[in-house]
């Protein structure tokens, strides 16, 4: 089973004014609950870690969009950092799918596939899929079932969070960076209808944010 760094549900997390935040954001959020660091010092681990099972042959890393891109491109830095000082390097390359299924803070019951490189592409590969977060593990799910018709030699998921929540449907990926408790998470690329993908810490969304910024 793929280990995991917890944030407890008790988990006070860190005052703003510790960390720099965008002054446009000050005012939404409660807590940082991961900082930039911490993730930064996780994910080098993952990278190891992937390395070690998957190394040796060619890796096709799928990027989630959009929640995936800034865990994906920091992952894929520290991949290539073990490559180019070690013996053995395996060739990287990248392909995007676009996934969609959270509108204000609630899952649509539906996951679309509404853009990115054709799944089909990806016959015979090595595939890591990266991803920001797990909730209930329907987009990842979905996302398996379509990518097992175009017959791949390997699939491995990493996804940076796994949210401890009574919807989970169960599914836990291969690699995970940090299991947390389910609150409404956002930054480093985890948004709130679009908006807090440019924050650098993970943090707690606060009420008045989630009237403010509502569709
Ligand atoms: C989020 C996140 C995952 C998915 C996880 O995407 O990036 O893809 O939800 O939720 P699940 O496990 O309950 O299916 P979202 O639909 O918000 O799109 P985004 O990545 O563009 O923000």
């Amino acid at each position: 089973m793929a280990s995991y760094l917890q944030i407890a549900d008790d988990e006070k997390g860190h005052e703003l004014d510790l960390f720099c935040v965008p002054r446009h954001y000050e005012n939404d959020l409660d807590k940082v609950i991961i900082p930039h660091g911490l993730i930064m010092d996780r994910t080098e681990r993952l990278a190891r870690d992937i390395i070690q099972d998957m190394g040796g042959h060619h890796i096709v890393a799928l990027c989630v969009l959009k929640g995936g891109y800034k865990f994906f491109a920091d992952l894929l830095d520290y991949i290539k950092v073990l490559n180019q000082n070690s013996d053995k390097s395996v060739p990287l390359t990248v392909d995007f799918i676009r996934v969609k299924s959270y509108c204000n803070d609630k899952s649509t019951n539906s996951v679309k596939v509404i853009g990115g490189d054709e799944l089909s592409n990806l016959s015979g590969k090595n595939v890591l899929i990266v991803e920001d977060i797990v909730e209930t593990g329907r987009t990842m799910q979905t996302l398996l079932s379509l990518l097992s018709e175009c017959n791949p030699k390997m699939v491995k998921v990493v996804s940076l969070l796994v949210k401890r929540t009574p919807r989970s449907s169960g599914y836990r990926p291969d690699y995970i960076g940090f299991e947390v408790p389910d609150a409404f998470l956002v930054g480093y690329a985890l948004d709130y209808n679009e908006y807090f993908r440019d924050l650098s810490h993970i943090c707690i969304l606060n009420d008045q944010a989630k009237e403010k910024y509502k569709v």
